[in-house]
């Protein structure tokens, strides 16, 4: 079985538990911060052909549907369509689902779409260079990217959480930063029964930049978003992500 083979299996295993979290709220970081932000950093973008990749059970693409973009969502997890085209027949916004991997999107021309996102997806998956060129592929000239992902410098393959003596969470220590082994992590929601099983390519800041450069794309932006005092008093366990670390990094870059 070839990396995305696997990838697509572990995830077909994980949906059901995934699609029920993203319907009881389960992932309210992602719900209270990264994805607030997000949808703010993409600005407008009504009436926009907008490929979201890595889409899941269609949590990020529905966001952005709910923005007003025409979005097709895209997955390497047949499973996980099928939930996203599941909840879109029961509450339509318009999008288009299949399955396809990134970094082979042979299904749609070039200069297709007039955005590219994707939300908690790229740091999953394999090829990276390969992904980057097909989104410059599918994107029109002048086309925006939008890319987040776990803070490469912060989730490398040997960081762990330290806890003080009065058992709470303190900081964090950061290893094995240019280990580019993938490895599998096992995790799950605070309210959740049962683990996901997800395989990290951990990739470095240079990664992501020589990805970009190398693919007809154009920096114009680099984010590391940081919860507001507002966000943390509505839920307090982000108050590690504004003192401590940087959660996520936003990546945006423009057809060139
Ligand atoms: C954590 S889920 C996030 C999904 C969604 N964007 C959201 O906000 O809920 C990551 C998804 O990325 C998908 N993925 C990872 N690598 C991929 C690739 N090369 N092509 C397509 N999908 C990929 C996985 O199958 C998984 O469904």
């Amino acid at each position: 079985m070839n990396d995305r083979d696997t990838l697509a299996l572990q995830w077909d295993r994980n949906s059901a538990s995934w699609s029920d979290s993203m319907q009881q709220g389960h992932d309210q970081v992602n719900e209270q911060f990264g994805i607030p932000f997000f949808l703010d950093q993409l600005g407008p973008v009504s009436g926009l052909e907008v490929l979201d990749a890595g889409c899941g059970e269609g949590r990020s693409s529905r966001h952005i549907a709910a923005k007003g973009a025409r979005v097709t969502g895209v997955d390497l997890s047949p499973e996980m369509v099928a939930h996203a085209v599941r909840k879109e027949i029961e509450k339509p916004l318009g999008i288009g689902y299949a399955v396809s991997s990134c970094d082979d999107l042979g299904e749609y021309s070039a200069e297709r779409f007039d955005m590219v996102t994707s939300f908690m997806a790229l740091m999953d998956t394999p090829n990276l260079a390969s992904v980057l060129k097909e989104f410059s592929r599918v994107l029109k000239i002048g086309g925006k990217l939008m890319i987040a992902v776990r803070h490469p410098c912060f989730f490398t393959p040997g960081f762990s959480v330290y806890k003080n003596g009065r058992d709470e969470r303190a900081g964090l220590t950061i290893s094995n930063y240019f280990i580019r082994k993938p490895y599998v992590e096992r995790w799950k929601f605070p309210q959740q029964q049962g683990l996901f099983t997800v395989t990290r390519y951990p990739y470095t800041m240079m990664d992501y930049a020589e990805a970009i450069l190398s693919s007809s794309l154009r920096f114009t932006s680099l984010t590391e978003p940081r919860p507001t005092e507002e966000m943390c008093l509505r839920l307090p366990n982000l108050r590690f992500w504004r003192l401590h670390a940087a959660l996520y990094l936003f990546i945006q870059a423009e057809k060139v």
